[in-house]
Parts: C-alpha cells; structure tokens; sequence
C-alpha cells in the first residue's frame, strides 16, 4: 500500500483515531478472519471467456431500463485477468481471508446438462492457489445471484423443484475440484434478498413480482416467493448432505449459508409493532434459518400462510439433523417496522398485508431509524449490527458467526479518496461487533464490502463501496482513506500469534 505518513495526514485532518476506536483495547481471537467480500458478477468481467456461458444477470442486464445507468458486468473491474494484482492488494491491507463467489455458468455453462468447463476450473485453481499462496483462507460462496441462464430458459430455475439437482451437481463439482483447499464453503449468498427482490418486487432477475406488492404492473402469484425460497432451502440442505456424507471426513471444511440481515425495531412501543417486528424477521431472515437449522419455518410464517407455506418431505428433514457450520451475516442496515394486519398497509414499502408489517421508514418524514447515506435503501445504524448478533447468537445457540459482509456505499461521487464517511462507518460497526462479542456472541470473522468499486446490481456502477477507487475506464485501482483505515485497525487488532 502507500507510505504511512500521507494516511496519517489524511487522519488527522478529519478523523482523530482515538475518537473513532471506542472500543480500542479489544483483540480479536488468534484465528479470526479478517477479509474482503466480492462476488463472481459483480468483479469478474470476461462474461464469455474460456468457454463461460451467460447467466441470469448476463441477460437481465442486456434489457433496457433494468439497471440504473444501463451498464452491464462484462468487463466489471475485470477481476478475472487482474486477480493477482487485487490479491496482492488485499496482502498489503494484512488480512488473512478472502471471500468470493464461483460463476456457476463458468463451470457448468449448460448446468447438469452439459459438461464441467475446465477452462472455468482451470481459472479458480490458479485463483485459489494464488490467494493461498499470500497466506490467506479462502471463504468460498458456491452462488452469490448469477446462475447458468440454461436453467432459467430450461424450467424457469428456482420455481422448479430439479434445480436442486442442479445445484447438487454444481456443489460437487467445486467440493470435488476445490474442497482439498477451500476449507469454508457458503451455499448461498442472500437468498433472501434475491426471492423478495426477484418474485416480490420484480427488481431483480427473474423480474417477478407478487400481486400484493404495491408497484407490482403485472402481478404474479404471491406464493411464488416461498416457493423459490422453499426450493433455494432445499438445494441448500442437498448439498450440505453432500458434503457431509461424501467429502467432510477427508477435506475437513465447514459449510454454511449467508444472509442479509436488517435489524428491525419497532416504530412505536405498542405491541402490535412490537410483533410486526418479529413478523418481520420472519419474513426476511428466520425464513431461511429457521428451516436449516430447526427442520421449520417459524412460527409467524406458518400462522399468515398457513397452507401456502411449502412443506419439508422426510428426506429433507433427516439432513436437518447436519445442521450449519456457520451463519454468514451480511449486515449493513436497519428499519422500523410497523404492524398492518390492523391497521392500513402502505403498498409498496418492503413487508405487505400478506407478511403482516410494513417498513415505516419515510424519509421525507423525517422518519428513519439511523443516519441515511443517501443510497435509498441503506441508512447507517451500527447499533443493528451488535443487535443481530445478539438475536442470531440468542435464538441459533451454539452456531459461529461470520460477519460475511459490511460495507459503505455512496452514491458515485466521482473519484471521492477521502471517504472519512466510509471509515467512521467501519469504525462503529466493528465496535458494534466488539460489543457483541464481549457479550457472548460467537463471531469469527469479518469481511469487509469490499475492496473495489464494482458492479451494485441494479444501481449498476452509480453506487460505490471500494476502500480502493476504481477508474472503470482504465481499471486504475485507487486506495481510499479508509483503505489505510483498515489496514491499520487490523494490524492493531490482530491477536500477536
Ligand atoms: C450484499 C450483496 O451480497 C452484495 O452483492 C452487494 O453488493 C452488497 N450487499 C451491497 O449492496
């Protein structure tokens, strides 16, 4: 990285040090995991290189008005030909994991269908090898969104029970080609977010969206959500079998699921919000949990949809028993939450009268939980963040927790270095974590979003989250301050081995 003394001006000149680390005498376990999250789409670029085939998002992006400044990810931040050098970024912050995400198209262009592509296995041997070599963990998500467009042309993907046969067969693929030296292996990334904003709101691929949800034009049913989650669950309880019957005793890894998460309080102190809050957690992150890790959905699904909720075969439930190695918590944000099942629904606010509750944020209000970043979905509250852990530590008992991502975006400010915002933003959280884990809270790790400017879905390159400043022209990589910023919180955080 750069010289010392020019971080050190840019610290004292908006930032004390000792004011931003509250919590400074903390050191974090001997083998905490200090990294950088990413994602095959939104870094990779070389959409079609080396025998890859489209994916969903390939597609998605190709229609108009999808993404905010129509881009796409081909090129990205062409992470796949420039891996060594961010990979040597990452070495210069000190960190000891990385955590990315395969291309499923990349390895299996036509799914179970065709044929593995080893030009695909090819790349993500000398990657992983590479990272290995500069002394860190890889932290391996299996699907971070982007899926083999062949399954979607095929059956429509995540509606369809067989595509977790599908998935079956792309997790032994990378557990057969890779498991020797990936040791931690994520199912999925988020699926949370991608049902609600596939088949809720229509945002995201495959565009659907539930008649209940207010802006919805064309209205598909509103059960499709808990049948796409139903059938991400089970590919998910698949392939943890799998690993755990086939390749767990020789390759010795661990094998989770990683969510979004967003602390929801209460709008007001009445009990009706009070279970709009619990209402809301259900329909967004125990939705998933629950089932991996107690064989049910909870309770609050259960009683709103009652036969509308899927239900789990015998099968499903002896892989229940394997439980999670690990909970990845992505935690970024938080909401109020305000009851509707007696009151008014506001149409189109996250929630609906189907879920019982709606987010109670308005901005223009004045009504918001948090400091709003200027990113509409996202307002800075890092007390949500010691919350969560606190709630996922209490209710899943004895399950480790990474912090799998934690990250700030802002709006594309150009070639804004001197991000204080995103360090003060770091900063807090990781004191939030501190808290959390004084308290009692499991917590091995913590991967920071991220190290580049990439491809934010939708917001396409207008939203930037690097500690490095990414010239999408000339691919030049920029640290930020809050690239110093971590480099120094880890060197002073790191337990003295
Ligand atoms: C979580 C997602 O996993 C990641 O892909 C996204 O870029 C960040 N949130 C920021 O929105």
């Amino acid at each position: 990285l750069v010289t010392s003394s020019s971080s050190s001006i840019w610290y004292d000149e908006h930032i004390s040090l000792k004011e931003i680390n509250a919590e400074e005498n903390f050191v974090f376990p001997k083998n905490f995991l200090f990294g950088t999250a990413s994602s095959a789409y939104q870094y990779e670029g070389a959409y079609l290189t080396d025998g890859k085939n489209l994916s969903n998002w390939d597609v998605f992006t190709s229609i108009p008005g999808k993404i905010a400044d129509g881009s796409q990810g081909k090129v990205a931040v062409d992470h796949y030909h420039r891996y060594p050098e961010d990979l040597d970024l990452m070495e210069d912050l000190g960190v000891n994991s990385y955590r990315l995400s395969l291309s499923w198209a990349r390895i299996l262009p036509k799914g179970r269908f065709g044929d593995v592509n080893m030009g695909g296995i090819d790349h993500y041997n000398r990657m992983i090898n590479a990272i290995l070599k500069r002394g860190m963990e890889p932290f391996v998500t299996l699907t971070h969104y982007d899926i083999p467009q062949e399954l979607v042309v095929r059956y429509g993907s995540w509606l369809d029970p067989q595509i977790r046969e599908d998935f079956e067969h792309y997790a032994e693929i990378c557990f057969r080609y890779f498991g020797d030296r990936v040791k931690f292996w994520a199912t999925f990334n988020e699926p949370n977010v991608q049902v609600v904003l596939g088949y809720r709101t229509g945002t995201y691929p495959p565009s659907r969206c539930s008649k209940t949800f207010g802006n919805c034009t064309h209205g598909d049913s509103d059960v499709e959500p808990v049948v796409a989650a139903h059938n991400i669950i089970r590919s998910h309880l698949a392939a943890v079998s799998l690993y755990r019957t086939k390749f767990k005793e020789q390759q010795r890894g661990k094998i989770g699921i990683v969510m979004n998460t967003i602390w929801f309080e209460p709008v007001s102190d009445s009990l009706a919000d009070k279970l709009a809050t619990e209402r809301a957690q259900a329909f967004f992150v125990t939705w998933f949990l629950d089932p991996v890790v107690f064989g049910r959905y909870p309770r609050e699904m259960q009683e709103i949809l009652g036969e509308d909720l899927p239900q789990f075969t015998k099968d499903d439930l002896k892989s229940f028993s394997n439980k999670l190695d690990f909970i990845g918590i992505n935690q970024y944000t938080s909401r109020y939450a305000k009851d509707c099942l007696h009151s008014a629904c506001e149409p189109g606010k996250g929630g609906s009268r189907a879920e019982g509750y709606v987010n109670a944020n308005a901005l223009k209000d004045g009504l918001h939980l948090g400091e709003p970043t200027g990113v509409n979905w996202f307002a800075t509250y890092p007390q949500g963040m010691e919350e969560m852990l606190m709630y996922a530590t209490e209710r899943y008992k004895d399950i480790p927790l990474y912090v799998t991502e934690n990250g700030f975006g802002e709006n594309n400010t150009g070639a804004l270095l001197n991000d204080y915002r995103r360090v003060k933003f770091m900063s807090n959280y990781l004191d939030a974590v501190k808290r959390a884990m004084r308290k009692g809270a499991d917590v091995r790790g913590y991967f920071a979003w991220s190290l580049l400017d990439n491809f934010e879905w939708i917001s396409g390159y207008t939203v930037r989250f690097g500690m490095y400043h990414v010239d999408f022209i000339t691919q030049e990589r920029t640290p930020r301050l809050s690239a110093f910023w971590y480099k120094n919180f880890i060197f002073h955080h790191r337990a003295q081995s």
